[in-house]
């Protein structure tokens, strides 16, 4: 069996794939490969695709695999660059990795949270600028977790990890607003409320759930309209979900006080786009399952997932849309 790797990627994958004498052809790059190169390269000639969130796999590339493709693996819970129409129509399963980044998102989201909250930025320019001249009773301020109200859109394994967390920080209250109630949802005490219930009362809102049609753009100026003029929105899901024109205005005219942004539209933001000239709104380069522990388990479920679909038997992150 032959595998392509569209990346360098962490050692733990590549050796279990090695183990099991799957041949392995590699990108051999930080950079991902680009379209028009794996057109080229998979030419019928791999049994399964390795890919990452940056690849799209699009009817070209699946034309180029051919018929002998019959796994593609995304290191990635996201699958939003796989066209599954295209898939489908092929003998091909396509898997994810949805479980195993959880964790370290979750921890993500509240490290912006917090970062936004206690302005950690904001102190950090400020020393480096020669601005700390004393203590001052009235400088660099920021808020407390505890008796805020917390929204969380998309209550799955990462908002579930967010509510888990926000616990610890004694907030008031937690909503979340999902496709459908969720029973698990009490675990964690989080009251269901529709989107438009959810805004109006939120101190914090995180975004935490698919990219997917009914979610796209989600976040615009009505839904900024509807937030309180003092609430933070933190993204660790995908940029789309968010309209990037329409919270700049309502950041720069101040309709919600702060954001945080760990993914955009385009990824990589570019350092001239409008929202990097605002003094309230952090980017960070989609970094939220960046650690070792992730990575490296990314890495291996996504060869677990090759070798159980060239095995014959359904993976675990087996998409079926
Ligand atoms: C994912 O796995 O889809 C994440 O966005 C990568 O950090």
């Amino acid at each position: 069996m032959r595998v392509y790797i569209t990346r360098r990627i962490p050692t733990p994958g590549i050796e279990l794939l090695k183990q099991k004498e799957i041949e392995l052809e590699i990108w051999d790059s930080d950079e991902p490969i680009p379209h028009s190169e794996l057109v080229k390269v998979l030419h019928n000639k791999f049994d399964g695709l390795y890919c990452m969130l940056t690849d799209t796999i699009d009817k070209e590339v699946l034309e180029s695999a051919g018929s002998r493709l019959k796994a593609i693996c995304t290191m990635s819970v996201g699958y939003e660059h796989l066209d599954m129409v295209e898939i489908n129509k092929r003998s091909i399963v396509a898997a994810n990795c949805s479980t195993v980044s959880s964790d370290c998102v979750s921890e993500f989201c509240v490290t912006l949270i917090l970062t936004l909250a206690r302005r950690v930025i904001d102190a950090y320019n400020a020393v480096k600028a020669g601005e700390w001249t004393t203590w001052k009773p009235m400088w660099l301020l920021g808020f407390e977790l505890i008796d805020k109200t917390v929204g969380i859109l998309g209550l799955g394994r990462i908002g579930f990890g967010i509510a888990q967390r926000l616990q610890a920080f004694k907030v008031k209250k937690i909503c979340y607003t999902d496709m459908k109630e969720v029973p698990y949802a009490a675990e964690v005490n989080a009251t269901f409320m529709t989107l438009d219930q959810m805004l109006p009362v939120c101190d914090i809102v995180c975004i935490a759930c698919n990219l997917t049609d009914s979610t796209r753009g989600l976040f615009n100026k009505s839904a900024f309209d509807k937030m309180k003029k003092t609430a933070v929105l933190v993204n660790v899901s995908r940029g789309g979900v968010i309209n990037h024109d329409d919270l700049y205005i309502a950041l720069k005219n101040k309709n919600i006080a702060m954001a945080a942004l760990d993914v955009t539209v385009p990824e990589p933001l570019p350092v001239k786009h409008q929202l990097m000239s605002l003094d309230n709104c952090i980017i960070t380069p989609h970094v939220a399952s960046s650690t070792w522990e992730a990575r490296n388990a990314m890495s291996l479920l996504t060869a677990e997932n090759m070798l159980t679909i060239l095995g014959g038997n359904d993976p675990l992150g087996r998409i079926r849309v």
